[in-house]
């Protein structure tokens, strides 16, 4: 059975795009079967694997109301070997269109029960907000959340808020709801703050850090402008490494035994 992840974090530009991205990337050179849903009305997911605007009929919109299974609009790119739902224009209405809705918070946990068994992994990326897009991630990630986090001034700024939600669709909604972890993003080891943002993260989720931290790379940032996941543009750069090893770390936690040796193109 599948496993759903969330990347979530109402900041934007704390890397996760860049993180569902390149888990997924690996994951899908790994053999596993991955599919990214693009919960984020600027699509950024969608861009970076440089999907075609023109080809998208319809994404996470038409299944999030209800007028269509996400089967519909999963595009696969055989290269990258991953699927991905994507967001389209009409998702910016979304927000507003279900809040008259019934379990609106859970549109997009019932949408996508019929792919569970289709794939290894489902990563989805949210918004940079905590609106009702951000709450049918959460509340769809069956298998708990990844914080990204960005190693930079006010990193724990708003972490307090993104709690208070996590407490309150527990105890409304989703009791199960975990934090697989928090992914510490753009650290640079030349700066006393990277390492004192480290730190401080790791005293405020003491059992919930990931290991492998994500380090500043041009090569990272570089990657969505050729439409790129990092394992293809630059496979021997240190984002490159560091999202291989964190692909490591979340499979070995997850007890996913890894047959074959990654190959390098
Ligand atoms: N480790 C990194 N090093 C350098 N640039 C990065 C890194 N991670 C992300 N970026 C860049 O930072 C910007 C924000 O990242 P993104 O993943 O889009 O954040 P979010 O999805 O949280 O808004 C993007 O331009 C991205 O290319
Ligand atoms: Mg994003």
């Amino acid at each position: 059975m599948g496993r759903i992840y969330t990347f979530v974090n109402q900041k934007g530009g704390v890397g996760k795009t860049t993180s569902a991205i390149n888990l997924a990337a690996y994951l899908g050179r790994f053999g596993l079967r991955v599919l990214i849903i693009d919960l984020d009305p600027q699509a950024n997911a969608t861009s970076c694997l440089n999907i075609d605007r023109h080809i998208i009929q319809g994404g996470t919109y038409q299944v999030l109301i209800g007028a269509s299974p996400p089967e519909a609009f999963v595009l696969y790119n055989p290269r990258l070997k991953l699927s991905i739902l994507p967001a389209n224009a009409e998702l910016a209405g979304a927000e507003i269109e279900l809040v008259s809705e019934i379990a609106r918070e859970s549109k997009l946990r019932s949408a996508i029960r019929s792919l569970i068994e289709k794939y290894d992994y489902i990563l989805i990326d949210c918004p940079p907000s905590l609106g009702l897009l951000t709450l049918n991630g959460i509340v769809a990630a069956k298998d708990g959340l990844i914080i990204p986090v960005q190693c930079e001034y006010l990193a724990l700024e708003g972490l307090g808020r993104l709690m208070d939600t996590i407490r309150r669709v527990r105890s409304a909604l989703f009791p199960e709801l975990t934090i697989r972890g928090v992914l510490l993003t753009m650290f640079d080891s030349r700066t006393n703050l990277s390492n004192e943002v480290v730190a401080e993260v790791k005293r405020f989720f003491p059992n919930n850090v990931f290991q492998t931290i994500i380090p500043r790379s041009v090569r990272l940032a570089e990657a969505p402008s050729f439409g790129k996941p990092i394992v293809l543009y630059a496979p021997q750069s240190s984002g490159a490494l560091a999202y291989e090893a964190f692909t490591q770390e979340l499979l070995q936690g997850d007890g996913v035994f890894i047959p074959t040796p990654i190959q390098q193109s």
